[in-house]
C-alpha cells in the first residue's frame, strides 16, 4: 500500500484525478471503476477542468459505477446515477453506452449483478478503481461482516450508514435499506485502486484500514492484499497512523518515472 498524505481534501482530490487523468493519457479505452459519495465530488470537478482545458478525451473510456440504492430511479436526486451524471458525465463527451451503474430499479436483482460482473469480464476488467471510505471500513457498500470474496450482490445498509446518508434524502422519504454493490472480489480484481480518505472523522478507520488486522469487520483493510493500492488522505485522516513518518519519506523519495505530480 502506498500512504499518500497531503495537506487537505482539496489536494487529495486533485492528485487522485491527476492519477485518473495520467491512465487515460495512456489508455485512452481505459475502464474506470467510480465511486460516488461526498469524498470524490472535487476529483469529478477536477477532472471536468482537465477535460476541457487539457482537452483530456473521455470518448474511448468505460465506467463501471460501485453501486447503487435499491429503488431508486436514475431521475431521483439521492441516485447515484443522479449524482454521476450531474458531477461528471454530463460535463463530458462520453456515450451514455460507455457507462455502467447497477440498475436500482432491477426487477431480477441477481440476474443484473450477474450481468454486471459479466460486463466487467467483457470489457477485460478494471484498470483503476476509485473507492471511498466508510467510516465503519465500507468499500463501495460491503459493509462489515462481507464476505471478503464477495461479488457484484444487494446488501443491506448499517444503521450507521443509513443515517450518513440521510441527508441526500427529503425529511418525509424512507432512506433505503438496500443497495447493489460491486463485492470485494470484484473489487480486488481491479488492477489498481485509488482509496480516498479525509477529514478527522476518517483517521480512526484510516487506521484499521492500513495498519490494522485484515478483517471482515473492516473491508476496506483487504487492500493490505491488493498489488497496487494508492491511499490518499489528508493531515487530519492521518493522525492515528503509526508510521506518518515513513509514509511521508517514501513519497518524498519517489522516483520521478512514479510519480503523477
Ligand atoms: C459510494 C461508496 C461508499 C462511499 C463511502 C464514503 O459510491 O461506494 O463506499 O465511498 O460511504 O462516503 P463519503 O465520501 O460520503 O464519506
Amino acid at each position: 500500500m502506498e500512504v499518500v498524505i497531503k495537506k487537505n481534501g482539496e489536494e487529495c482530490c486533485s492528485l487522485a484525478a491527476k492519477l485518473i487523468a495520467g491512465v487515460v493519457r495512456q489508455k485512452p479505452g481505459a475502464v474506470l471503476g467510480l465511486a460516488t459519495g461526498r469524498t470524490p465530488e472535487l476529483m469529478y470537478s477536477e477532472l471536468v477542468r482537465i477535460y476541457r482545458e487539457e482537452k483530456l478525451d473521455f470518448s474511448k473510456v468505460t465506467t463501471f459505477n460501485l453501486d447503487e440504492y435499491v429503488g431508486l430511479s436514475p431521475k431521483h436526486p439521492a441516485s447515484y446515477a443522479y449524482y454521476m451524471q450531474e458531477k461528471f458525465f454530463r460535463h463530458l463527451h462520453i456515450s451514455p453506452a460507455q457507462i455502467h451503474i447497477p440498475d436500482g430499479l432491477s426487477k431480477n436483482v441477481p440476474a443484473s449483478c450477474d450481468d454486471y460482473e459479466e460486463a466487467i469480464r467483457k470489457h477485460g476488467g478494471i484498470d483503476v478503481q476509485v473507492l471511498g471510505l466508510g467510516t465503519d471500513g465500507h468499500i463501495g457498500f460491503n459493509e462489515p461482516s462481507s464476505s471478503l470474496s464477495s461479488r457484484t450482490r444487494i446488501k443491506t445498509l448499517t444503521q450507521k450508514t443509513v443515517e450518513a446518508n440521510r441527508s441526500q434524502f427529503s425529511p418525509e422519504e424512507t432512506v433505503p435499506r438496500h443497495v447493489i454493490t460491486m463485492g470485494i472480489g470484484t473489487i480486488m480484481e481491479a488492477r489498481q485502486c485509488v482509496m480516498l480518505a479525509y477529514g478527522e472523522s476518517k483517521a480512526e478507520v484510516v487506521a484499521k484500514m492500513v495498519e490494522g488486522p485484515i478483517t471482515a469487520v473492516i473491508p476496506a483493510s483487504i487492500l493490505q492484499l491488493h498489488p497496487k493500492v494508492m491511499v490518499i488522505i489528508d493531515e487530519a485522516a492521518s493522525r492515528k497512523l503509526r508510521l506518518i513518518d515513513y509514509y511521508q519519506f517514501v513519497y518524498k523519495n519517489k522516483p520521478e518515472w512514479q510519480r503523477y505530480e
